[in-house]
């Protein structure tokens, strides 16, 4: 690693890590996930400095003559993004994702264009909210959001010329690396917590071929092993604390804000476990109104399990310094996180969209995706966080009758299967939809199907 700098980037660059504490800054090209300070960097492009067929059209004469500069400017991005429809989507957004990263260098599994689904009407009415977005990341290739940061880190790594890449995981991150390793042809390792990932989940690390290695911690354990091991330089972290993966990660949010072209929502609701999301949603929005491409921000809203709530108590202390927990066991799996590594990156932007937290309870979150998945949506217990927190927040009056929201689900179903088997076993649910075995009798079936 080299050492901190205030000189200028190097040339052509267009992007450099910056402290979001200090604000010194480092080329983009070393490998560096922390500042010598110690604290969490982020990834500053240049947006003025965009592609040069871009600057053209907004200088044209008559573009600057009859409208601001930002105006034309977000027009020109918009014309930009629907020329290159066709691409994947982090090759189309890459101009304001990773710009410095060359398309070539670029592994792709065609993660990205996920279906935004308008609420079924019993989903709309669950949560009170009569315009409602379901935003399914589980629509992608390892089946979460996390292809989304890895499709950036992944082709960094190759570009950077990394011999390994590594992470910790609650069972997401790891699948979604491990694929794309695979695909760029590059040795993976990851440390899981273990007997904490689901089946399908760690099915997915050994299958891709990643080095697998279970710990007996939990996920903030594995996560500070891992910062140890990182320091070694022949491994490159892929943790969403490695700024690169969030930067992939703001398509999501840029894109959902596409499908609704442009139109703002009221609010932005997704998930939180280490609060990598969270922040590269709001920084990407944060930089689509920089750009003049929208003119406000939604509200984000936070979601957590009762049982690892963090962020929840900052939030109901106005954002009080983080006092980590140890976070419970719950069906929320993927967000058992007692440490959250980008909590301060998420509060920034809590603060700057007026955002919410909220927290609930494990029935609360089954009951969610029962309702969800109960309208052909296959979601898991860490995406059916965030709609019960919406329907929780409109009870409770923090989000007005009226309200436009999007939900971020994050994942599928199908990686949390065992959840729902309980669930819709368990005589105690709400919404169970109990199976029934019986013998291999022609009276007997016909009596379980009521014919
Ligand atoms: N939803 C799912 C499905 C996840 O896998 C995660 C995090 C989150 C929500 C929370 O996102 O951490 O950015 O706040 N999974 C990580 C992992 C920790 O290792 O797969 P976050």
């Amino acid at each position: 690693m080299g050492a901190a700098s205030s000189s200028p980037r190097r040339q052509n660059a267009r992007s450099q890590f910056r402290c979001i504490e200090c604000g010194a800054v480092y080329p983009l090209d070393e490998v560096r996930y922390r500042c010598d300070c110690g604290e969490l960097l982020e990834v500053v492009t240049d947006l003025a400095s965009f592609p040069a067929a871009l600057r053209a059209a907004w200088t044209k004469p008559e573009a600057s003559s009859c409208k601001p500069p930002s105006a034309a400017t977000a027009a020109a991005w918009k014309e930009h993004w629907a020329h290159h429809r066709h691409e994947v989507a982090f090759l189309r957004y890459k101009d304001l994702l990773l710009p410095d990263l060359p398309d070539a260098a670029v592994v792709s599994l065609r993660e990205g264009d996920t279906p935004l689904y308008p609420a079924s009407e019993r989903v709309r009415a669950y949560c009170g909210v009569h315009e409602l977005w379901l935003k399914h990341e589980g629509m992608n290739p390892t089946l979460s959001f996390k292809d989304r940061g890895m499709v950036a880190g992944v082709s960094w790594a190759k570009h950077l010329g990394a011999r390994r890449v590594l992470c910790a995981s609650t069972g997401d991150t790891s699948a979604a690396m491990a694929a794309y390793a695979a695909r760029a042809g590059i040795p993976s390792a990851v440390l899981l917590p273990h007997g904490k990932v689901s089946a399908e989940q760690f099915s997915q690390a050994i299958t891709y071929g990643a080095r697998v290695v279970e710990i007996e911690t939990d996920f903030d354990g594995c996560m500070r092993l891992v910062q140890e091991l990182a320091a070694n330089p022949r491994v490159y972290l892929l943790n969403s604390m490695n700024s690169i993966r969030i930067e992939g990660q703001k398509a999501i949010g840029i894109e959902t804000l596409d499908q609704l072209g442009w139109r703002v929502p009221d609010y932005f609701a997704v998930p939180v476990g280490n609060a990598g999301n969270l922040s590269a949603l709001g920084k990407g929005l944060r930089e689509l109104r920089e750009l003049g491409v929208i003119d406000r921000l939604p509200r984000l809203v936070g979601a957590q399990a009762e049982r690892a709530n963090p962020l929840y108590r900052s939030f109901l202390g106005g954002f009080a310094p983080l006092e980590p927990v140890t976070a419970g066991e719950t069906v929320a799996s993927a967000m058992r996180i007692g440490n959250p590594v980008s909590f301060k990156k998420a509060v920034r932007e809590l603060k700057a969209s007026h955002g919410l937290v909220e927290q609930v309870s494990e029935e609360e979150i089954m009951d969610a995706r029962a309702v969800v998945d109960q309208s052909g949506i296959a979601i898991c217990p860490n995406s059916a966080t965030a709609v019960a927190a919406v329907r929780k927040l409109r009870v409770r009056g923090m989000i007005e009758e009226g309200a436009s929201v999007v939900v971020m689900l994050t994942g599928h179903g199908a990686k949390f299967s065992e959840s729902a088997r309980r669930y819709h076993e368990s005589s105690t649910s709400s919404f169970a939809n109990r199976p029934v075995v019986v013998e291999a009798d022609l009276g007997a079936v016909r009596k379980a199907l009521g014919l």
